[in-house]
């Protein structure tokens, strides 16, 4: 056991573990605390005190896929789809803006190809009237080509986010009918060849993965060397083929995080409103495990028919309320909201990355 509390201790200041040690320390509730303590304090050491928000515009729940595990899959009639015009979207960006937040993260559900609502240029014209408030503009709209990539880019984005889900490619291909974790894989490389400061995660919990696939994504992180990572515990939604699944890792996917900041220390990670869904004070209890950023819902009236999993944290009451109830949190804690004019929360890690 003192061998899980001396390879925490060592991760703190080294930034590597092997494979074995991961799941060690991956699988030990007895060493739980001091591992978030560790990340805690790497976090404190290498971004500082600033939490930063961005303000999530979820702007479209229709999905051509249909991953075992959500709620806005394809397959599920009973959600209430929409999506938002150019003008509602560009409206939402302005109340981020109002509120202070200096990102903002466009996401949606994947446009269906072969009927999109969102053609390029469309998103192109909604990139550009953003940026014009001089917002940091991430997308997380799922797999695109190279060339889509490159004109959202070329229209000023800033950053992309997706999750690789798990990096156990059976178990992707089990859960993600229809798709391919190499395209997946690739679209991530493509992303970072047109130097895009690059968000990926996954999931921790779901249904076949091993402590022993959560140890091969955080290696998986560090080889890929991210700039942000999302890790939230799976939710059963009762709309899903997963509905019976069991729902218990919050503390699991809290150590997957933690273990995260000590392997990565420089980067990203925000306090996942998964965890705020799954534990009372989730988000802050994350912030205080190695987490540093928040993405406070900016979507208006929509946001309830964003069901990925059910009860989302934010789902009901506005926006404003929202900020003031993640800013009190974040004072509370003795943190502080990054604000800093001029400086949006960049990536801090490398010279590549503004
Ligand atoms: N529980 C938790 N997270 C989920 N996601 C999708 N479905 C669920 C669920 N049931 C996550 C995926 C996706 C992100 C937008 O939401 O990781 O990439
Ligand atoms: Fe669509 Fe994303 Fe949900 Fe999969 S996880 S069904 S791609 S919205």
């Amino acid at each position: 056991m003192t061998d899980i509390f001396h390879d925490i201790e060592k991760a703190e200041i080294e930034h590597r573990l092997q494979f074995d040690q991961l799941v060690e320390v991956l699988t030990s509730s007895m060493s739980h605390q001091a591992l978030c303590q560790a990340a805690d304090r790497v976090r404190s050491r290498f971004v500082g005190s600033d939490v930063y928000l961005r303000g999530l515009i979820e702007f479209s729940n229709r999905c051509q896929n249909n991953c075992l595990y959500c709620g806005l899959r394809k397959d599920n009639k009973r959600v209430k789809r929409y999506h938002l015009s150019i003008d509602e979207i560009v409206e939402c960006a302005q109340i981020a803006k109002m509120y202070g937040y200096q990102t903002v993260v466009l996401q949606s559900g994947e446009d269906p190809v072969n009927e999109p609502y969102y053609p390029v240029d469309t998103m192109v014209q909604i990139i550009q009237k953003i940026k014009a408030f001089d917002l940091a503009v991430t997308l997380s709209l799922g797999e695109k080509t190279y060339e889509e990539y490159k004109a959202y880019k070329e229209a000023g984005a800033d950053r992309y986010l997706l999750r690789i889900e798990t990096t156990n490619k059976d178990l992707y291909h089990r859960l993600d009918p229809g798709m391919s974790w190499e395209n997946r894989h690739r679209c991530l490389i493509d992303l970072r060849k047109l130097d895009y400061e690059v968000g990926s995660g996954v999931m921790v919990g779901l249904p076949g993965q091993t402590p022993e696939d959560i140890a091969n994504d955080i290696l998986f992180f560090k080889e890929m060397d991210f700039d942000m990572i999302g890790i939230g515990p799976f939710i059963p939604h009762p709309d899903t083929p997963l509905k019976n699944a069991s729902r218990d890792h919050f503390e699991l996917s809290l150590r997957a995080m933690a273990l995260t900041r000590l392997l990565l220390p420089d980067i990203n990670i925000p306090a996942t409103t998964a965890m705020e869904t799954l534990c009372p004070n989730g988000r802050v209890i994350a912030l205080e495990s190695g987490a540093n950023v928040v993405m406070p819902n900016v979507t208006g009236i929509h946001r309830k028919h964003y069901e990925i999993y059910p009860n989302k944290a934010g789902s009901r009451g506005g926006s404003l309320i929202l900020k003031e109830e993640v800013s009190r949190q974040i004072l509370e804690i003795g943190r502080t909201i990054g604000t800093v004019k001029g400086f949006r929360g960049d990536f801090l890690g490398s010279q590549n990355h503004f």
